[in-house]
């Protein structure tokens, strides 16, 4: 793993945005997975600013999300969806059809799940993924004992990923207890990834992800430590407690 060091929220949302519009321009055919929550805004941001001034081609962009919330309509204020929509998809007019997010309201969640892993399959799979970390070492959705063959599926959220969550929602109690979520196997199947850290917050599972060299179902970042390419972004905060 590859660890780019950056002074604070907006030099690593700076470099990864490049580091995006680095392989959009190299390949505009990408096909990107992407994250949300609070640790990539800065980057769809950055990036947004970035298209839009050098205007570069992304007519023939592809993403798909991690995850989305179990029961939230596409249209719900706090749904993936509508985060997507506003930080990114908008911004940049990508079409409904370039753009990807598991269905958190579809009947038929296990349905949903494998058309999901179906249709990243059918676009010949993921280029580079973007990540954000949980405080617990969650990627995506999953939570710590998710195994590491796990395609995409539905989730029960730890207690403390929905208190961390909470920022969002008005009650601590409207954040949905489940999400679905693409699975450890299907995030190793990307090309590469970039996984951002940023923050006090991080530093412990950072610490861990780093330093202990147990790669185990229980900390589900240290998955990444058996994928060739990938680059950590993190700034100060993020680091602080890395010997
Ligand atoms: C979001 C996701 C999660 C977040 C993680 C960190 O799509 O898959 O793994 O990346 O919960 O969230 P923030 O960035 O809000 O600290």
């Amino acid at each position: 793993m590859q660890v780019i060091r950056v002074k604070n929220y907006n030099e690593m949302s700076e470099k990864a945005a490049d580091m995006l519009a680095a392989q959009v321009k190299s390949k505009p055919d990408s096909v990107l997975g992407l994250a949300t929550g609070g640790t990539p805004e800065g980057t769809y941001k950055a990036f947004v600013q970035k298209a839009l001034q050098e205007n570069f081609s992304l007519s023939e962009l592809t993403t798909f999300n991690l995850d989305e919330y179990v029961g939230l309509s596409p249209q719900h204020p706090k749904s993936y969806h509508l985060y997507m929509k506003n930080h990114l998809f908008q911004p940049l007019a990508l079409q409904p059809s370039q753009t990807n997010l598991p269905r958190g309201n579809a009947p038929y969640l296990e349905k949903e799940a494998e058309r999901y892993e179906r249709m990243i399959k059918e676009v010949g799979g993921i280029d580079l993924q973007l990540l954000g970390i949980g405080e617990n070492g969650h990627i995506g959705f999953n939570e710590p004992g998710t195994s590491f063959t796990s395609r995409t599926h539905i989730e029960k959220l730890n207690p403390t990923t929905r208190e961390a969550n909470a920022r969002y929602f008005e009650n601590k109690e409207d954040v949905p207890e489940h999400a679905i979520t693409m699975g450890i196997s299907s995030i190793m199947d990307s090309g590469s990834i970039l996984l951002l850290a940023s923050g006090e917050r991080k530093k412990e599972a950072v610490k861990r992800l780093l330093e202990d060299k147990n790669t185990r179902e229980d900390f589900p970042a240290s998955s990444l430590r058996n994928h060739p390419y990938v680059t950590m972004v993190a700034d100060e905060e993020a680091l602080a407690a890395v010997s």
